[in-house]
């Protein structure tokens, strides 16, 4: 099985659940890349079998600016049999619009045809001790053992 994490991070909270969920998935004996989308491969998830969206959100619930072009690529792909889940930070302080673009992206992420692993799940700003339990829990729940 083959992983991916496709993130854009502009303070380093995003990069930091990116390098986080890697570490847990090769601790897992899932081989994992992180793709950072700032400069990256917007395709370079075709391959994978288990697909992690990690964005920032961005002005009144934007998804980021460097994340555009692979929001609109999932209009045309079929990923039938693939799993994903979405796992972004956002800032509680926006209220409605917080994490919005992790809700955004996991909708999108829906339309192709790939499995939810579980619902999107928001981090408030820095990544902490309870959400690391907490993402370890559903990993071990949800991924296939050994
Ligand atoms: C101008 C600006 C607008 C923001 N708007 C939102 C927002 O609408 N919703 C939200 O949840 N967070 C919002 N944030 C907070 C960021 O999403 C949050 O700090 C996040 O952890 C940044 O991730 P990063 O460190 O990976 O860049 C905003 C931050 C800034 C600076």
């Amino acid at each position: 099985m083959k992983a991916i994490v496709m993130y854009a991070s502009i303070t380093g909270n995003n990069e930091e659940i990116a390098e986080f969920v890697q570490e847990e998935l090769n601790n897992r004996g899932v081989e994992t890349e992180i793709e950072d989308l700032f400069d990256g491969d917007e395709d370079a998830a075709d391959d994978k079998d288990l697909i992690i969206v990690s964005p920032y959100t961005y002005d009144k619930g934007s998804i980021p600016s460097e994340m555009i072009d692979f929001f609109e690529s999932l209009n045309d792909k079929d990923w039938t049999g693939k799993q994903y889940v979405v796992i972004g930070s956002g800032d509680r302080f926006y209220g409605k619009d917080f994490g919005a673009a992790t809700d955004r992206f996991d909708e999108q992420m829906k339309k192709t045809g790939a499995t939810e692993l579980s619902g999107p799940f928001k981090i408030h700003t820095r990544i902490d001790d309870n959400d690391k339990a907490a993402l370890r829990t559903l990993f071990d729940a949800r991924l296939p053992k050994g």
